[in-house]
């Protein structure tokens, strides 16, 4: 382990290491976006290599895509493989019903089409992702380029009638452009501070024509795996609180940092 390593980063390096062994041999796995999701691709990468282990794995941006395949794991299309045994992403926000804002990383899209074609989502991330309440990360929303302004007024209109503290809707930039998703749309964040029911939101912003998708993934995850700066690991399964469930020895554990170059 670098010792100029952040804490953050082996927090995620923590949930990510542990979560990598829930994957055997045979395994169809979602692969997720985000940096949390790509120490979880070196992890599977790495046990992939050491165990000759067969994988066959779905990305959810190319930006993972390419991540997987420069170390030797092999992506197929969720076409290919229609159903999946095990989908792995990181969150913006999980609350205490396993309800998550996702798309930071704008690949909400994908992510959730590829979580709900899976038999279970397991979310990775550091302690600071739990919230009593969602809505304090701005909620993302996927939208068609064409009429995007209408569009956000009558996002703001729906937001108007929602149990939320704020209402302030801002196009996503990458630097003087809109950002453009891997599906060619752009990124509405939806800065709310606090989403008093986020089934009502997600399911009046859905009925919106020119909303693709939201980032509130509700009912869709299973498990959330917590990892800390220490190499503790808490698992929260659904209905259940969490439980301290191992601890990642992080100055043994790995060939990922000499592979990394450090
Ligand atoms: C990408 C996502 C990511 O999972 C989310 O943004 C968390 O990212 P990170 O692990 O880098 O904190 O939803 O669209």
């Amino acid at each position: 382990m670098p010792s100029d390593l952040s804490p953050i980063e082996k927090a995620k390096f923590t949930a990510a290491r542990h979560a990598a062994g829930l994957i055997q041999d045979g395994m169809k796995v979602g692969l997720g976006t985000g940096s949390t999701a790509a120490w979880l691709v070196r992890c599977l990468a790495e046990r992939v290599r050491d165990e000759k282990l067969q994988i066959t794995s779905v990305a959810t941006s190319t930006r993972t895509a390419e991540l997987a395949r420069s170390l030797g794991l092999t992506v197929s299309t969720l076409d290919e493989v229609m159903r999946l045994d095990l989908t792995i992403d990181g969150a913006d926000e999980f609350d205490g019903n396993l309800g998550l804002i996702k798309g930071g990383g704008a690949a909400l899209l994908q992510e959730k089409i590829v979580a709900t074609a899976s038999d279970r989502m397991v979310v990775i991330a550091d302690a600071a992702k739990h919230v009593a309440t969602l809505g304090a990360f701005p909620l993302p929303v996927e939208v068609i380029p064409f009429g995007w302004r209408a569009t956000s007024r009558l996002v703001e209109e729906v937001l108007a009638g929602q149990d939320v503290l704020g209402h302030e809707v801002v196009l996503r930039m990458a630097g003087d452009v809109p950002l453009r998703t891997d599906e060619n749309n752009y990124i509405l964040d939806l800065h709310l501070k606090r989403i008093g029911n986020p089934q009502s939101l997600a399911l009046a912003l859905n009925q919106i024509a020119g909303v693709v998708e939201n980032g509130l993934f509700l009912n869709i995850c299973d498990t959330v795996v917590v990892g800390h700066p220490d190499g503790r690991v808490e698992v929260t399964e659904h209905g259940s609180p969490a439980r301290q469930v191992a601890q990642i020895d992080l100055a043994t554990t790995s060939n990922i940092f000499s592979d990394l170059g450090d």
